[in-house]
């Protein structure tokens, strides 16, 4: 389908280096396209290697480190026609873990995950559509969560908190740059085998709570998300602007009434 193409488009993936970005920019290098990988680690040097695509180390809470990218994108590959905003952290407990709750937990850990995931991306944002809207065209593609779709008590607040932001500024970006051609869209996984959570394996109780509310009664890999993400930056979504589309195992079509996992008073 030609549409689905993306072949020697110039593409930029943030949080490269590993789990849903890297599966995202092995994709687009797959299909042809020109891809700048970006990443806060060194990894990003073999990521990109192993694609035969460009690396970047960039931290994205940095403005300036992450005007510099952008500019020296275009200044390399001549334009910018995809951006996927992606870099995103979690590493904070959540309610149902100790040090989670909303009066212990640090004002540092609420910090430093909404300077990643919200300050980090209003940057990356910022920037790629200053190049968008001058070149009359381009797709924006930001990795959200089903987590900032509704309470997720078992992560963390400003995960929670980050992603729900990051919903909105994706909605309100998409209506002004409509017009410019610009369109700007939502990835919303459901728990995906990543990185994210650390390099240590997951309990088997906590494994298996969530694919108790899976349908499909399986986490998600990467490769289940990098389909949607080509659909969004390619011309067969073209007339899709400010939408959330949700990848889950038909997790969020599931009613769940478990308040008793919830903590509380004997
Ligand atoms: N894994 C999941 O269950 C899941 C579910 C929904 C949404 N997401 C979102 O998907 C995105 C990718 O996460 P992932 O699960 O692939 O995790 P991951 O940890 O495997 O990858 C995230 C990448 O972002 C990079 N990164 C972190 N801070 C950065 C910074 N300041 N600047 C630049 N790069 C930075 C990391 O080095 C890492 O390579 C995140 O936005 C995450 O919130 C993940």
């Amino acid at each position: 389908m030609d549409t689905l193409r993306i072949d020697r488009r110039v593409v930029l993936v943030t949080g490269a280096a590993s789990g849903i970005g890297w599966e995202i920019a092995r994709t687009c290098a797959a299909e042809g396209a020109t891809v700048h990988l970006a990443d806060i680690s060194d990894a990003v040097h073999d990521a990109a290697r192993q694609l035969t695509a460009i690396a970047h180390v960039c931290d994205v809470t940095d403005p300036d480190a992450v005007r510099a990218l952008v500019d020296g994108i275009v200044e390399s590959s001549g334009r910018l026609d995809v951006a996927f905003l992606n870099a995103g952290i979690n590493g904070v407990p959540s309610p149902l873990q100790p040090g989670g709750a909303i009066d212990e937990l640090s004002f540092a850990a609420w910090q430093r995950v909404l300077s990643v995931n919200l300050d980090g991306l209003f940057h990356c944002l910022q920037q790629t559509a200053r190049v968008m809207k001058t070149q009359r065209a381009g797709s924006i593609v930001v990795t959200a969560s089903t987590a900032g779709l509704r309470a997720e008590p078992r992560v963390s607040y400003p995960y929670v908190a980050s992603k729900a932001a990051v919903v909105g500024l994706v909605r309100q970006a998409a209506l002004e740059l409509a017009r410019f051609g610009v369109r700007v869209n939502a990835l919303a996984p459901g728990p995906v085998v990543t990185n994210i959570g650390g390099t240590a394996p997951r309990s088997e109780s906590s494994t298996a709570a969530w694919e108790d509310s899976i349908p499909m009664r399986r986490w998600g890999r990467p490769s289940d998300i990098a389909g949607l993400a080509l659909l969004l930056a390619s011309d067969a979504s073209s007339w899709m602007t400010g939408s959330i589309h949700v990848a889950d195992g038909g997790a969020s079509a599931l009613t769940q009434v478990s308040s008793s996992e919830l903590p509380g008073p004997e």
